[in-house]
This record gives C-alpha cells, structure tokens and sequence, in this order.
C-alpha cells in the first residue's frame, strides 16, 4: 500500500534564459551577499550580469568569491564573517555545487551560534540541531551536477578532521537553473558533472528509502543524462542537450532528498575527503563500474527496470539478462563521455590507502552502511576498490 512524504518547497525557475527571472522575481531580502569560486564565473560575465541586474533593482550586495571545490569549513566561515560585518540580509549561491554549498551552510551559520561542526550529525560532529532557521538562499548553478538547487543538502569538508560530510540546511527558496549559463562548461567536467547526477538518480532509485514520487523521477532523469551526456560533452554548445542535462541534474538533486544517496556517496566523499584535488564526480567515476556490477548481482531487478527505462533491454529477457543490458549501456555512457579508463590509480590511490577509505566510508555514513537494500561489508568494498584500482 503507498505510503510516504515529501516536500521540495524551492520555486524552481528552469529553462534557457531563466537568468533574467532575477530581474522581476520576489527576492528575500534586501542586501545580498553573492557567493562563488570565482575566475569561470567572472570571465564569463555571469557574475556582472547578476550584479548588474540586482544593481538595477536597488538591491545592495557584496561579493565572497573564494569558494574552493570541495568547500571547506574555513570557506563558510570567511562568508559568515562578510555577511555579519556587511549586515547582508540573504544569500545567492552563484556556480557549481560548491558554491552553491558553501553558500546554503554560511545561511545558517550566519545566524546560529557556535562551530559549523556542532550541527554535524556525523563523525566528529556535534550532532546539534541549529536553533534558527537560517537566511533565505536563492541558487543558481552553471554546472549540471550536484542538483544541488533542489535540496537542502550542503557538502562541506572539514580540513581539521579530513571529514567531508553532507549537513542538512535549508531548502533554496528560489532557484534559477538556466542552461545558457552551462555551454561553457569544459568536456571532461560535463562529464564528471554528469555522472555525479547520473549518479544521483540511480542511487535514488537502488536506495532503501526509495519512494513512489522518487522513482518515476529518478528514471526521468536517468533517461535524460543517458540520451544527452555524450552530445552535451562532445558538443558543449547544443543547447538542447545541456538544458536536458541541466533536468537531470535537478532531478537528481531532488530525488536524493525524496530518497536518499547510497553507499556509493559514502565512499566517493571519502576518497575525495583523502584527496580534495579529486572532483566529485570523478571520484563516482572511478569505482562506479565495480559498485554497479556488485549491486547488480543482488537487485538485478531494480537494475532490470532501469533497463527498461533506457529502452537497452528486450522483450523476453529475464531478469539477470536486463540487468547485464543495463550494465552494458552504462560501460558504453563512459566511454561516449571519455571517462571509460578512470582508474583509482590514476589519482594515487593504492592498497594501502583501503583501510583509510573504508574507514572514511563509515565516519560518513554514521556507522554502518544502511542505506543500501543490501549488505554491502567491508570485505565487498575492498573488492570493488581492487577492482577499481
Ligand atoms: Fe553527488
């Protein structure tokens, strides 16, 4: 019998174009602190453009743009102190998921008391809730990935205890996602970009948690990266192929707050918590054939659905038969999007760094892995990363 919640309460503006809704929408404030990493955002006039446009409608802002990928908790506490000192009133997160997360954390840490990592909820965290409710976000990415525009999820890593965790903040209250502002994005990052949200959606759908409104969206957006990732990277400026993708993406970020991430994020944010020159995405990229072949082993029938969805299986086949067709058509995504032969070896990792990953793995997840509807143990991670190296 059906049964579950859910709320995404961001009014999400999508499509080409959809920049310029800053000009006439409600905004939830009226001094702005704009955050981003910076060069990309500036070289293409992204940032002029959103000043120009909140210039024009008597809106104050100041700027923070030192953002690093894989954002670090110094990062939210260099926004926090601007805001505080500038009296900004809310905040724009402006770029990739990184800005986009250091932007959602520095929301709420602008008006709680204490450490960031009191409200962590793993690890080394407090485990705290924030008493306040936060200052509104407005998000509005230029990268189709972490979807991270609709969900209430910010990664931010801990250089202090090499953690890199995801902390529960608010929802945006508006999000502009706008594929103009994604055709400028290199090859090999829409393809990192696009398999974290690739990844997003099937882990919804593999997930525990999955829930009758995350699976028809979840297989949505799995369709949509499918069809258009290799165009969107081998032929960055199709619009059409990038506002597919920029869906995907936002589906994804959507139906991992319906759902829920697997054991795969556990184990990327620990590999990139050893290595923060390793992106997000890449890091899924390594290990992902390996976490897919061993889920398909105990739920080739979730697998076999997938298949279905992508139109790669046949009538008649059984179940283990659309699972190996799933598994086929995703060895053949990586290789149309040029990232078939990332190896953990390629970033350094060896045999020796298992136990730390594992470990890490773990302090992510909270304690054992639970996310997943099967067992996944220590001795089955190790042979995905040997697999993987
Ligand atoms: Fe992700």
């Amino acid at each position: 019998m059906i049964s579950f919640s859910f709320q995404i309460p961001t009014l999400i503006h999508f499509g080409a174009g959809k920049l310029n809704e800053l000009a006439s929408i409600p905004l939830p404030g009226k001094k702005a602190i704009i955050v981003t990493g910076g060069t990309s955002i500036k070289k293409l006039g992204y940032l002029d453009r959103v000043r120009k446009i909140l210039a024009e409608r008597g809106v104050e802002q100041v700027v923070f743009d030192g953002v690093v990928q894989n954002p670090t908790k110094t990062n939210v506490i260099g926004i926090v102190t601007v805001i505080r000192q500038q009296k900004c009133d809310f905040v724009i997160g402006l770029g990739g998921g990184s800005s986009i997360d250091a932007a959602k954390a520095a929301a709420m840490m602008a008006v709680n008391p204490g450490d960031l990592w009191d409200y962590v909820q793993v690890g080394q965290g407090g485990k705290q809730a924030f008493p306040e409710r936060g200052l509104p976000l407005v998000a509005i990415p230029t990268t189709a990935g972490t979807g991270t525009e609709g969900n209430p999820t910010s990664v931010i890593t801990n250089e202090a205890t090499g953690e890199k965790v995801g902390l529960t903040c608010n929802f945006p209250v508006v999000s502009l996602v706008d594929p103009e502002l994604m055709l400028n994005i290199p090859p090999q990052y829409t393809a990192w970009q696009g398999f974290d949200a690739l990844f997003h959606c099937i882990e919804a759908f593999i997930a525990k948690r999955a829930v009758p409104i995350s699976d028809p969206l979840a297989l949505e957006g799995i369709r949509h990266i499918f069809a258009n990732l290799p165009e969107a990277v081998n032929n960055g400026g199709n619009l059409e192929a990038r506002a597919n993708m920029a869906w995907g993406s936002t589906l994804g970020g959507m139906v991992i707050c319906m759902s829920s991430c697997t054991t795969a994020h556990n184990i990327e944010h620990s590999l990139s918590g050893i290595k923060p020159a390793l992106a997000h995405g890449a890091g899924l990229i390594l290990f992902s054939s390996a976490f897919h072949r061993h889920g398909g082993e105990r739920i080739p029938e979730r697998y076999a659905v997938i298949a279905d969805a992508l139109g790669v299986s046949a009538p008649g086949q059984t179940v283990v038969e659309k699972k190996d067709a799933f598994l086929a058509a995703f060895e053949k995504l990586k290789q149309d999007a040029g990232v078939a032969d990332l190896r953990l070896s390629n970033y350094g990792f060896t045999e020796a760094d298992f136990d730390e990953i594992i470990h890490g793995s773990h302090v992510i997840a909270g304690g054992p892995f639970n996310r997943d509807v099967y067992e996944i143990t220590d001795e089955d991670l190790r042979d995905m990363l040997r697999a993987s190296l």
